[in-house]
């Protein structure tokens, strides 16, 4: 009992926490640039799926965010005397996530929009770059501009700018996935015919891939739409005008050739990766530290939330058992409307959300939104099994001297956690699966690692598959073992 009480409380300081915070959000500027210097660390936030501009690679036998952005950010943080922090999150969450506070900077060979000028800042074009389309080699002859491709399905990155060039496209059904990874598969497998792509990563791509074709597109763009730039949160003007110091040096010793020929190297290295006889074999034993530092994380975020919310559970499940004022209705309130909505949102508030307020990491953030979540599902399972206890259990124990409390405790629960435990074991399978959605805040669980993995490999689909195969371990282990237990309860 001691221990679920201390967890409780753990959780409700963490979450009183969120309003106890400081609220920064309103640091004028003039302090951004010395707010940073005080951290003493540059946030940068990414979407590492972009070669050469951002994605991972294995430097002196680890794995980190490596490419042109990367060193432009290194390149920064020096100038600013500050550590540098890179933080992957998916390509679409970038600007949310730089608005939330959760990063100080944006660095994704993002092109400054006039619509995303609306919402942020941008310091100057560091790189200019050109819009390929990438198609199948088989169809290269066939589809070689935007004419050619008139009526086809073309992919794009959701929330890029490429987005809107697919416009251009007459009569283009367009498709929009987060995971550039996912649409270069959608195309190998005929999903799709062409994708937008920027020039470099598109190069990339094809120069990894003979089964791929990418050539410039005749698309119509605007002043803005050439190059890339770093974003900034409106307003802080001190921070821009140091990065822009940098981005001049940078462009007056030409560095960003000399970044992209490294760019180049780490990629050769993750092409030799690749080229074992065995690809299973070479495949697994290259990438498997990944997939182990997915499979922790997953398992750690899953036993903390089974943990936190069985505790919040039996105590939301106790409360809609009360009849004291109020504590029936709170209870019932918060389980409808946190099974009422989804698990995908609530992650993403409470990450966005606290970084308003202060900088939670995306892991804690992760670990509280499942575990409130499962909390109102495990809820509902116990008040189930307690109610499916015959009244007659707590009336003789009540009549042989025992507290309410003592006959909930002794008699009540234990019959009732025999009758829910099935039901409980699929919650925990389900939290297994289901905490994989924490990878859109960039949490490396396996989901996300499975993301790092595919893009890195060039690989689409043998990737998913050892996921899958994982999962299943996992969930099939679990299984196992509320079995075992089910068993031992079993005495009559
Ligand atoms: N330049 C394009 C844009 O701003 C695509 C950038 C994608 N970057 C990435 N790291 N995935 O929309």
């Amino acid at each position: 009992m001691k221990k679920r009480l201390i967890g409780f409380i753990t959780l409700l300081l963490m979450l009183t926490g969120l309003g106890l915070a400081p609220d920064q959000a309103n640091a004028e500027d003039g302090s951004a640039l010395q707010r940073i210097q005080d951290a003493g660390v540059l946030v940068v936030g990414t979407s590492a799926d972009f070669p050469p501009f951002e994605f991972y690679a294995v430097v002196d036998g680890e794995r980190r965010v490596v490419g042109m952005d990367i060193m432009i950010a290194e390149q920064i943080a020096d100038d600013l005397g500050v550590e540098l922090q890179i933080q992957d999150i998916g390509f679409d969450s970038l600007l949310p996530a730089l608005e939330a506070r959760n990063v100080d900077v944006v660095i994704a060979g993002m092109t400054p929009t006039a619509e995303r000028r609306r919402s942020v800042d941008f310091s100057d074009i560091y790189f200019e770059t050109f819009q390929n389309l990438m198609v199948r080699a088989e169809d290269q002859e066939v589809f070689d501009s935007i004419e050619s491709l008139r009526g086809q399905r073309i992919g794009v990155q959701s929330g890029s700018l490429q987005e809107g060039l697919a416009e251009q496209i007459p009569d283009a059904e367009i498709m929009s996935l987060t995971d550039l990874s996912d649409l270069l598969l959608a195309l190998r497998t005929n999903r799709i015919d062409a994708m937008v792509m920027q020039g470099p990563n598109a190069e990339a791509h094809a120069g990894h891939d003979d089964s791929l074709h990418t050539f410039v597109g005749d698309f119509d763009l605007e002043d803005d739409d050439a190059g890339s730039a770093i974003a900034f949160r409106q307003g802080e003007d001190s921070l821009v005008e140091a990065v822009n110091e940098t981005l001049s040096y940078i462009a007056e010793e030409n560095l960003t050739e000399e970044f992209l020929a490294v760019a180049g190297e780490y990629m050769a290295q993750a092409e030799l990766d690749e080229e074992g006889e065995e690809i299973e074999e070479s495949f697994i034993s290259s990438y498997w530290e990944y997939f182990r530092d997915g499979t922790l994380i997953t398992l750690l975020i899953s036993a903390s939330a089974v943990f936190f919310g069985l505790v919040l559970g039996s105590l939301l499940a106790l409360m809609r058992l009360s009849n004291k004022f109020l504590i029936r209705p709170l209870a019932t309130a918060y389980i409808e409307f946190v099974r009422g909505t989804p698990l995908l949102i609530q992650v993403m508030f409470i990450y966005f959300a606290s970084g308003m307020l202060f900088n939670l990491p995306a892991l804690t953030a992760g670990i509280i939104a499942v575990s409130l979540n499962s909390g109102a599902y495990i809820a509902e399972i116990i008040r189930g099994g307690i109610n499916s206890v015959n009244t007659g259990q707590e009336e003789a124990s009540r009549s042989l001297g025992m507290s309410k409390k003592q006959a909930m405790r002794y008699i009540i629960f234990p019959q009732a956690l025999k009758n829910i435990w099935p039901a409980l074991g699929n919650e925990f399978i389900t939290i297994i699966k289901e905490s994989s959605i924490v990878s859109v805040i960039g949490v490396g669980e396996l989901i996300f690692q499975t993301r790092v993995v595919r893009s890195i490999s060039f690989q689409g689909i043998l990737p998913l598959f050892v996921t899958m195969l994982i999962y299943f371990a996992l969930t099939f282990s679990l299984t196992k073992l509320l079995n075992y237990y089910e068993g031992s309860m079993n005495h009559d």
